[in-house]
């Protein structure tokens, strides 16, 4: 199984986001966290600045939109050109149009729960998307506490994902350290979200470096 580290720049240096995304040149992507102050109570950034970033880097950009009245708002990150869209479920009225529309789009369909939001209701949807994103945090902060709680969903939900036979990437966002990625790998994610563990190491390229080798590790197990 393929290993990816996506880092999250919430916890960058916002007025400098093309040298921070440079930071991490061996990084898989870069998560970007769309924040509303509705569906979260922080506001982030927008489609204006995410379509400055675009400009500016040819790094796979992976947007977790955590904004109400998503179905209208996402299909605007993959006209942008960003190459995977996360919308989150409770957002949404329409998730399966959402996804098509989003592939139709030439974008890479996510979905997102948050840790309380069961992947059952969903098993019938899988084949529709393009990666699940399963929040081991509540959404809206980074540098939070890991919610091992989420644990058991990232178990079953690697198993509904194995029925449907497709390559569907699992990402787990919040919490994810050298201290945490292990139970998630083991869990069955394999697409790793970590904005503080990343940005708040010394070297930010090296950390990235040893998650994935933490990550891998597990997987040859
Ligand atoms: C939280 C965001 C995460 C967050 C991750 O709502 O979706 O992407 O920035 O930050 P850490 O890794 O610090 O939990
Ligand atoms: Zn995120």
């Amino acid at each position: 199984m393929t290993m990816r580290i996506t880092p999250s720049i919430l916890n960058a240096d916002l007025a400098n986001l093309t040298g921070e995304i440079a930071r991490i040149p061996s990084a898989d992507g870069v998560h970007i966290d769309v924040m509303d102050n509705h569906f979260v109570p922080n506001l982030t950034i927008g489609l204006p600045v995410v379509e400055s970033i675009r400009s500016g880097t040819d790094m796979f950009l992976d947007i977790h939109l955590m904004i109400a009245e998503v179905d209208r708002w996402a299909p605007a990150f993959a006209d942008a050109g960003c190459e995977s869209v996360t919308f989150h479920v409770e957002a949404s009225d329409a998730p399966i149009k959402t996804a098509r529309e989003l592939r139709s789009l030439g974008a890479r369909a996510s979905m997102a729960l948050r840790p309380a939001t069961p992947i059952e209701p969903y098993a019938d949807m899988l084949g529709e998307l393009d990666m699940v994103l399963l929040m081991t945090v509540e959404p809206g902060f980074g540098g939070q506490k890991f919610l091992d709680l989420v644990l058991p969903k990232i178990r079953r939900t690697r198993e509904l994902i194995a029925k449907t036979g497709g390559d569907i990437w699992l990402q787990v966002d919040g919490g994810v350290s050298v201290d945490t990625i292990e139970r998630c790998a083991e869990a069955g994610a394999d697409t790793f979200v970590a904005g503080s563990a990343v940005y708040g190491a010394q070297d930010a390229d090296a950390m990235v470096i040893a998650l994935r080798e933490q990550a891998v590790a597990v997987c040859a197990h």
